[in-house]
C-alpha cells in the first residue's frame, strides 16, 4: 500500500507518451517563441508596481542589488528546471518530473502546489490589471462604480469582511478575454503574446532611454540608505527584504517548461528559453530600477503606477510618455495572465491524463490542439478568485507556493542523478550537488522569512489537496492500474 503511493513513472514511458501523436498537442514553438513566452510571463506587476514600493519602503536605490540577489536564486532554480525540461520535455513541468523521480503522492502534492502558484499568480495580476485600467479610464474622465471595481471580500486584522462591492469586474473581464484567446490554440496565443511582449519591452526601453538623460545622481546618494533601526527598513537588511519583495517579479519563467510538449526541439531549446528570458528580464529590471530611483527620489515612489509617476514628475516635455507607459503596463499585465493561464491549464491537463483528476480535463480539441476543458476550468477558477479576493492575500500565497516548488526541483535534480544516473541529459546543471543545494537553500530561506499566516494558508491548501488525492486520485490513478 505505502509502496503504491510512491510508485514512479518510467521516464522512457513518459517520453513515449509524448512522442508521435503527442497527446494531440501541436509542436510549434521555437526558441524565440519560448523567450517571448518567458518575457511575457515574467515582466508584469513586479516591474510596473512592486519596484516603486520596494524602493520606497525597503531598499532605496539599492533595490538594484535586491534584484540581483533575487535573480541569482531564480537562475540557480532555472538551471535545475532546464535540466529537467530538456530531459523530460512533456506538459506538466515539475509535476511530471517528480512523477518520474519521487513517485505519485509527492508528484500530486507538487502538482497541487503548482496549481496554487499559477491560479493565484494569474488572479493577483488580474487584480493589478484592474487597478491600472481604472487608473487609465479615470485619466479619460471615466469612473467605474465601486460596486463593480473592488473585491467582494477583504481580510483585515479583524478577519474576513464583506466590502459591499459585488465583484471586481475588470479583473473577471480580462480573465474572460484571455481564456477566449487560449481556446483559439497555442499558435494564436503565442502570436498575441509576441505582439504584447514587443509593446511592453518597447515601453520599458523608452522609459530607460528618455529617463537616462534626466537622472539626478544626487537621488542615488546614499545608495544604501541608512537602516532605521528596524529589520528590513533600509540598510542591508532592507536590501534583503527588497529581494524577497521583488521575487514576485521573476515568477513565470517556470511557466515556459509547461509548454515543453508543444516545443519543436525541447531538448535544445528549453534550457535556452529559460535562461535567456531570465537574463533579459534581470537586465531590464536593474536598468529600470536605476533610472527610476535616479529621476525620482525613492521616498516618493510608494504609488500604484511608479514608472508613470516618475515620468510625470519630469513635467511637460515627456508628458506624452505617461499614457503610453500605462497602456504598455496594461498590455504587459495581460500577457502575464495569458502565459500563467496557459501554464495552469497544462498542469490540469497533465494531471488529468494520469487519472489523478477527472478525465474530462484531459480532453484535447483535435483541430486546435488545445486542452479545452482544462482551459475553461482555469478561466473559471481564476475569474472567481480574482473577482472575490483582495490583491495582498493572493500575492502572499503565490510566493510561498512557488518557493516550495523551486526548492523541490533543486533537490530532485540531486535525487535523480543518484537514482537514474544513466538517463540521457541533453543539458546538465554544472557543479552538482553544490548549485542545486544553494538554489534550494536560497528558496527555503525566503520561505522562512514569510509570515506565519501565509504558512497556515499553505497548510490549508495542502490539506485540501490530500483530501482530493485520497478521495479521488488514488482510486483513479492510471499508473496504479
Ligand atoms: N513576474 C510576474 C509579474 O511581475 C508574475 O507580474
Amino acid at each position: 500500500m505505502i509502496r503504491q503511493l510512491f510508485k514512479r513513472k518510467n521516464v522512457a514511458a513518459i517520453l513515449d507518451e509524448s512522442g508521435g501523436f503527442n497527446g494531440g498537442l501541436h509542436r510549434t514553438l521555437s526558441v524565440g517563441n519560448l523567450v517571448a513566452l518567458g518575457v511575457g510571463a515574467i515582466v508584469g506587476t513586479g516591474i510596473f508596481v512592486i519596484t516603486g514600493q520596494a524602493a520606497a519602503d525597503y531598499a532605496g536605490p539599492a533595490l538594484t542589488i535586491s534584484f540581483l540577489i533575487s535573480a541569482l536564486g531564480c537562475m540557480l532554480a532555472g538551471l535545475c528546471y532546464a535540466e529537467f525540461a530538456a530531459m523530460i520535455p512533456v506538459s506538466g513541468s515539475v509535476y511530471s518530473y517528480s512523477y518520474a523521480t519521487v513517485g505519485e503522492l509527492l508528484a500530486w502534492f507538487i502538482g497541487w502546489d503548482l496549481i496554487l502558484e499559477y491560479l493565484f499568480a494569474c488572479s493577483t495580476v488580474s487584480v493589478g490589471w484592474s487597478g491600472y485600467m481604472q487608473n487609465l479610464l479615470l485619466g479619460w474622465g471615466i469612473e467605474l462604480p465601486y460596486s463593480i471595481t473592488a473585491s467582494t471580500f477583504e481580510h483585515t486584522a479583524e478577519g474576513w469582511t464583506l466590502t459591499g462591492s459585488i465583484i471586481n469586474f475588470p479583473a473577471v473581464f480580462i480573465v474572460g478575454v484571455v481564456t477566449a484567446f487560449l481556446l483559439g490554440g497555442i499558435k494564436q496565443s503565442s502570436l498575441a503574446n509576441n505582439i504584447i511582449v514587443v509593446i511592453k519591452v518597447s515601453v520599458i526601453l523608452l522609459f530607460i532611454g528618455f529617463g537616462l538623460a534626466h537622472i539626478d545622481v544626487s537621488n542615488w546618494t546614499p545608495y544604501v540608505p541608512q537602516n532605521t533601526g528596524e529589520f528590513g527598513s533600509y540598510g542591508w537588511s532592507g536590501v534583503l527584504r527588497g529581494a524577497a519583495a521583488v521575487f514576485f517579479s521573476f515568477l513565470g519563467f517556470d511557466a515556459i517548461s509547461t509548454t515543453a510538449q508543444e516545443t519543436r526541439n525541447p531538448q535544445r531549446d528549453m534550457p535556452r528559453g529559460i535562461l535567456i528570458s531570465l537574463a533579459v528580464c534581470t537586465v531590464l529590471y536593474v536598468a529600470v530600477t536605476a533610472v527610476l530611483t535616479g529621476i525620482a527620489h525613492y521616498t516618493e515612489l510608494h504609488v500604484d503606477a511608479p514608472i508613470a509617476y516618475a515620468i510625470d514628475q519630469l513635467g511637460g516635455q515627456l508628458s506624452w510618455l505617461s499614457p503610453l507607459i500605462k497602456l504598455g503596463a496594461i498590455a504587459g499585465l495581460s500577457s502575464v495572465i495569458l502565459v500563467m493561464m496557459l501554464g495552469q491549464s497544462r498542469i490540469y491537463y497533465a494531471i488529468a491524463k494520469d487519472g489523478l483528476l477527472p478525465q474530462v480535463f484531459s480532453r484535447v480539441n483535435r483541430k486546435r490542439g488545445v486542452p479545452q476543458n482544462a482551459t475553461i476550468i482555469a478561466g473559471i477558477a481564476t475569474g472567481l478568485v480574482a473577482g472575490l479576493f483582495p490583491l495582498h492575500v493572493l500575492s502572499e500565497l503565490v510566493c510561498i507556493g512557488t518557493l516550495m516548488a523551486f526548492a523541490i526541483v533543486c533537490i530532485s535534480i540531486i535525487v535523480l542523478r543518484k537514482t537514474q544516473p544513466d538517463l540521457k541529459r541533453p543539458f546538465r546543471v554544472p557543479l552538482v550537488p553544490l548549485i542545486p543545494l544553494l538554489g534550494a537553500a536560497i528558496c527555503l530561506l525566503q520561505m522562512v522569512a514569510l509570515p506565519w499566516n501565509t504558512w497556515l494558508r499553505l497548510i490549508g491548501w495542502t490539506a485540501l489537496g490530500f483530501i482530493i488525492y485520497f478521495g479521488y486520485g488514488m482510486r483513479h490513478s492510471k499508473l496504479r492500474g
